[in-house]
Order: C-alpha cells, then sequence, then structure tokens
C-alpha cells in the first residue's frame, strides 16, 4: 500500500523534520566534508573503458582532496593510481589539461616535462637525467610517485587518499555493490557526457537529481508525463542509497519521440525483450519501470534501465562551487536508424540535464539571503533526508 508517508514509516530513524541549510552555505562545514569524506573516503575517479590498455592513464583534478591523481594501467593489466606530483621539485607529472586528461604511453611509463624524471606504470623512478650530479643522499627507490588506494568495481575505478583507509572498498560499498553486481556496465560503453562549473555546494546538485518530485514541474518540456513523480522500492544501504522511478501511464510521447523510443537500442520509456536487469533491480519486472535512481556515497549517482545507464558525479571545487558531470551510456548503434534514435535520446537527455540544473544556482544563492534556515522535505524526498544525515555523521564523527 501506498501510503503517504510510507519511506518515513520505514527509516523513522532519519526523523521527519526539517533539515537545516547551514551545511549548504557554510565554508566551514565544507572544510569538515573535504577532511572526513573527500580525503577519507572511496571516491569513483573513471571507468575501465577509458584505460583499456597498457599504458593508458586518465589524470583527475580532486579539488575536495587538494589533489590530481593519475590512474595508469601497466604492462600487467593492473590499475595503479598515484598523485600527479613529480619527486623532483614537484611539477605535475601528467600535463592536466583540464578537469580531467586522458593520455596513453606506449611503453607504460610517465615522463615529467620540466627535467625529463621517468617513472613506471607501478609509480617507481625508473630515470633521471644528470642522475650523477645528485648526492649521495638521493636514492631513486625513495623518489616514486605517491601512491594511493585503488580499487575496482565492475569495470568503475576508486581511489581512497586515506593513508589506511577504514574500510576496504568492498566493505565499503557493502549491500550496494551487490545491488548492483552483474548488471552490464561494460557491455554498454558509447558515451557522451555533458559537464559545467555550477556556482552552487555540491549537496544542492545532489538533491536535485535524488528526487522524482520535480519532474512534472521541471521536466515539464522535455518528459511531459512520461515519469512518476515518486520513487519506488527505496533502499538505504550505509551511506549509500537506492530507489526506482517508474512510468507514468498517461505519457504520450511525441510522435518523432515514439518513433525514437521504437528504434533506441536502449531507452529510459522503451521497455523491450529479455531484460538485462540484475534481480534486485525492478524484481517483479514491472513493465512500467523506467530506472533505477542511486547514489554511491558521496558524490556518484548511478542509474540504470534496459540497455542504457547514466552516471551524474558532482566534484566540490570550492564550498559555493561544483563540477557536474553527466555521463550516458548505450550500445554502440549499429544502424542509421539507432544513430539517429541516439541522437535524439541525447538531445532530450541535454534538455533535461539543463532542466535539472537551471535551479542550482538560483537556490544557492537565495540559500545565503540567511531568509530561511531550514529547507522542508515530503516523504519521497527520504533520498535527500539520508543524505544530509549520512553527511552529518561523517563531519561529526
Ligand atoms: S619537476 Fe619533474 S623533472 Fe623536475
Ligand atoms: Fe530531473
Amino acid at each position: 500500500m501506498n501510503t503517504p508517508h510510507r519511506w518515513g514509516d520505514q527509516y523513522s530513524e532519519l526523523g521527519h523534520g526539517p533539515i537545516p541549510i547551514e551545511p549548504y552555505i557554510s565554508p566551514n562545514y565544507y572544510q569538515r566534508e573535504k577532511e572526513k569524506i573527500f580525503h577519507k573516503e572511496w571516491l569513483c575517479v573513471g571507468r575501465n573503458e577509458e584505460i583499456p590498455n597498457a599504458g593508458d592513464y586518465k589524470a583527475k583534478r580532486i579539488e575536495a582532496a587538494d589533489t590530481s591523481v593519475i590512474v595508469i594501467r601497466g604492462k600487467d593489466g593492473n590499475v595503479g593510481a598515484f598523485h600527479n606530483m613529480c619527486a623532483h621539485r614537484g611539477n605535475t607529472v601528467v600535463t592536466e589539461t583540464g578537469h580531467e586528461t586522458l593520455g596513453n604511453s606506449r611503453a607504460a611509463i610517465l615522463t615529467c616535462r620540466f627535467h625529463g624524471w621517468v617513472y613506471g606504470a607501478d609509480g617507481s623512478l625508473i630515470s633521471v637525467p644528470q642522475e650523477d650530479r645528485f648526492y649521495e643522499c638521493f636514492d631513486k627507490s625513495e623518489n616514486g610517485l605517491t601512491a594511493i588506494h585503488v580499487g575496482e568495481w565492475e569495470g568503475f575505478i576508486f581511489v581512497n587518499f586515506s593513508e589506511s583507509p577504514a574500510q576496504g572498498l568492498e566493505d565499503f560499498l557493502g549491500e550496494y555493490g551487490q545491488h548492483f553486481a552483474g548488471y552490464p556496465f561494460d557491455k554498454m560503453p558509447y558515451q557522451f557526457t555533458y559537464y559545467t562549473e555550477l556556482d552552487c555546494n555540491w549537496k544542492i546538485a545532489h538533491d536535485a537529481f535524488a528526487e522524482a518530485y520535480h519532474v512534472d514541474t521541471i521536466h515539464a518540456g522535455s518528459f511531459p508525463n512520461v515519469f512518476s513523480n515518486g520513487l519506488e522500492r527505496v533502499k538505504l544501504m550505509g551511506p549509500h542509497r537506492t530507489s526506482a522511478v517508474h512510468l507514468s501511464m498517461n505519457g504520450k510521447p511525441t510522435p518523432i519521440a515514439g518513433l525514437a523510443n521504437e528504434l533506441a537500442t536502449g531507452s529510459l520509456v522503451a521497455q523491450r525483450g529479455e531484460s538485462m536487469l540484475p534481480p534486485t533491480i525492478n524484481p517483479d519486472r514491472a513493465q512500467d519501470f523506467s530506472f533505477e535512481l542511486s547514489v554511491l556515497f558521496p558524490n556518484t549517482l548511478i542509474h540504470v534501465s534496459e540497455g542504457i545507464w547514466f552516471t551524474h558525479q558532482f566534484w566540490p571545487l570550492a564550498y559555493d562551487r561544483t563540477l557536474w558531470e553527466g555521463r550516458y551510456y548505450v550500445a554502440e548503434p549499429e544502424t542509421n536508424a539507432q544513430r539517429w534514435a541516439l541522437e535524439h535520446a541525447m538531445t532530450l537527455q541535454r534538455n533535461a540535464w539543463l532542466e535539472d540544473t537551471a535551479t542550482m544556482e538560483d537556490t544557492h544563492r537565495a540559500m545565503k539571503s540567511g531568509a530561511k534556515q531550514h529547507q522542508n522535505l515530503q516523504d519521497d524526498e527520504i533520498l535527500i533526508r539520508h543524505g544530509a544525515v549520512v553527511v552529518d555523521q561523517y563531519v561529526n564523527a
């Protein structure tokens, strides 16, 4: 029975009261989030498909952990993670061209462009030009790249900047890891990405994507009457959370959208053929299931559906600035018709994401005014409530 307070009743430990705004607008709270969360917990920094071959690497700036990380695949196939900093005079070893930089070294080495120090994919310092002019106290074996803990789950690459992480990656993921295990993420590697920097706190961006209450209003243009505005099968799993979004049965796509849904290999609306979902997701195989909406703590949302999956990541740049990255994955189109349908899906998704991001800066600006001290959440905003409670637990631990 869908009672109006079903999630609040099920997870009554989260309380029902208003949620304070201070954590969204406080530079001091953000400092504690950096220390207690982004410097300490597992963070998803990429996918295996981004660095498939030996010598492929990715550098990613993580401002919230005050560093840039390099993940590189060695000749043994293993992925190593290192701070992007040379042991000579501190230059970045991978020259960055933006928030993230992808590259390949056939020899699986990294060379600092300042004075040519060369590192192996295992981080070891291999070669130093004019090595004999350094002094006896200089030991190459002690001057490799600084390693970072790295782990992999279902093709996602994670790093942890803590010297000794409180938990291994598997324990950190816990039930969330099991819930999504077996979904064929790697079978749908064709990707498009949208990203932008927003003048808002990272949690405002998280919250805007963690409910479906806004669908009828904000997405009246892109997805009119397409999705239900509530959540199904909410499950809170340690710091992580998931739920399902279903289709609204009154949805009437435009003729073009209807055609694109028919032709697309993956769509949030069209459901065809045998399910590719693991038994934990849409377990009763409801025909009106659209997608699983989940939050992998702290800053990654993973959404999966039939033939398509997508992620949002929110990287804090400052207490009032956030890098948002939206990535959408489908199978490579095989026909022109499928390619057209994919272009249609991309455009629709871009419009929807523009609608989603449109409120964030306004929300942050209004929050800073101090006119209100709290937000009021309804029952279908339970993922936001859980997020606020979890972040607060970490910050005050
Ligand atoms: S700073 Fe890297 S070689 Fe000099
Ligand atoms: Fe949305």
